[in-house]
């Protein structure tokens, strides 16, 4: 199996820095690659204010944060990701762009190493064959807030080897985290299961089974779930949710698939949900307050 000491990571949003902390909490020397200065330095306040919860908490020391820190490098060159021995790219779901970055990335980084997409959606064997190595390709998809979800689905291929997919399982547990073996169908297993259930939870909104609030509290407290839908779909983001309906209704073409009409307006209306600073919940003020409510 592969030995991995230096992790690569592509993209410094809130999943890239999120995979670039929890590669460093692990002991990892690991560069995050950005397009621009300004990406990397949000991303990396990100970083800080995650660890200092830790902190706060006592869960993690001070010395243990500032060397964690300092094993994270930023940089907006590829090439500085030459000598990492897996790159797990967390760039902007656009199977073009993904592509043309992972034939750059191939030209300089070194030729045993693995790659890896945190893509939720795309197929990883479409974006594998953009390199000239897509038996060290696999998707190694995370769940936002990555410094506390446990899971991360590791996603072979028809081509994937059986040492790179071996290897990336155990980075994935290295990282504390609990991997989880997906085959290379679009959505994998969790959002396979969890897109037709918020996408539902908006049409029965549509159809007044319930307000707002009070589908996510029925989901919460009958269900157990730590957010109800609409929380859920704020919290990853309706533009994000949007944009997964429709790689998943094109793959499948089924209805359960097909995002509602309300999704597709409240996108194009600019509500993204909490990072836009609304969605079906303004949270100008505080506390979130449902936008039905009247
Ligand atoms: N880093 C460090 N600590 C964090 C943190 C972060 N990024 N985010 C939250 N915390 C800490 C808080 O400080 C808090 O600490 P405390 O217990 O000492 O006060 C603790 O975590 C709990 O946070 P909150 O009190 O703010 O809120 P919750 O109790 O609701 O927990 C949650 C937050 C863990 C996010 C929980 O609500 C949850 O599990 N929600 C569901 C998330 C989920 O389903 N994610 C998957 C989305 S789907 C996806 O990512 C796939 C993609 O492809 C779409």
């Amino acid at each position: 199996m592969a030995s991995i000491k230096k992790v690569g990571v592509l993209g410094c949003g809130l999943m890239g820095s999120g995979i670039a902390q929890v590669a460093a909490q692990a002991g990892y020397d690991t560069v995050v690659r950005e397009v621009e200065q300004q990406y990397l330095d949000k991303g990396f306040k990100g970083i800080e204010k995650s660890l200092g919860r830790f902190v706060d908490k006592g869960t993690m020391s001070a010395a243990d944060r500032d060397a964690c820190v300092g094993r994270l490098k930023g940089t907006t060159s590829l090439a500085d990701l030459a000598d990492c021995d897996i790159v797990i790219e967390a760039i902007i779901e656009n199977a073009e762009l993904k592509k043309e970055t992972y034939v750059q990335l191939d030209k300089v980084v070194k030729p045993e190493a693995i790659f890896a997409s945190n893509t939720s959606s795309l197929t990883i064997t479409e974006l594998s064959m953009a390199t000239a190595r897509p038996k060290q390709f696999v998707g190694l998809h995370f769940f936002n807030p990555v410094p506390l979800m446990k899971l991360v689905e590791v996603v072979r291929t028809i081509l994937t080897s059986d040492e790179a997919f071996d290897s990336a399982f155990e980075f994935a547990k290295s990282l504390g985290k609990e991997p989880v073996a997906c085959r290379d169908n679009s959505g994998f297993i969790v959002n396979r299961l969890l897109v037709p259930y918020l996408i539902d939870a908006i049409r029965a909104y549509e159809e007044g089974v319930g307000s707002i609030e009070d589908i996510d509290k029925a989901m919460q407290l009958g269900c157990g779930y730590p957010m109800g839908p609409f929380t859920l779909l704020d919290f990853v983001g309706l533009d994000t949710t949007y944009y997964i309906t429709d790689v998943m209704f094109e793959e499948y073409r089924e209805k359960r698939f097909a995002s509602p009409a309300l999704l597709r307006k409240m996108v194009l209306a600019g509500r993204y949900g909490r990072k836009s600073g609304a969605g079906f919940y303004d949270y100008a003020s505080g506390k979130p307050s449902p936008m039905d409510r009247k």
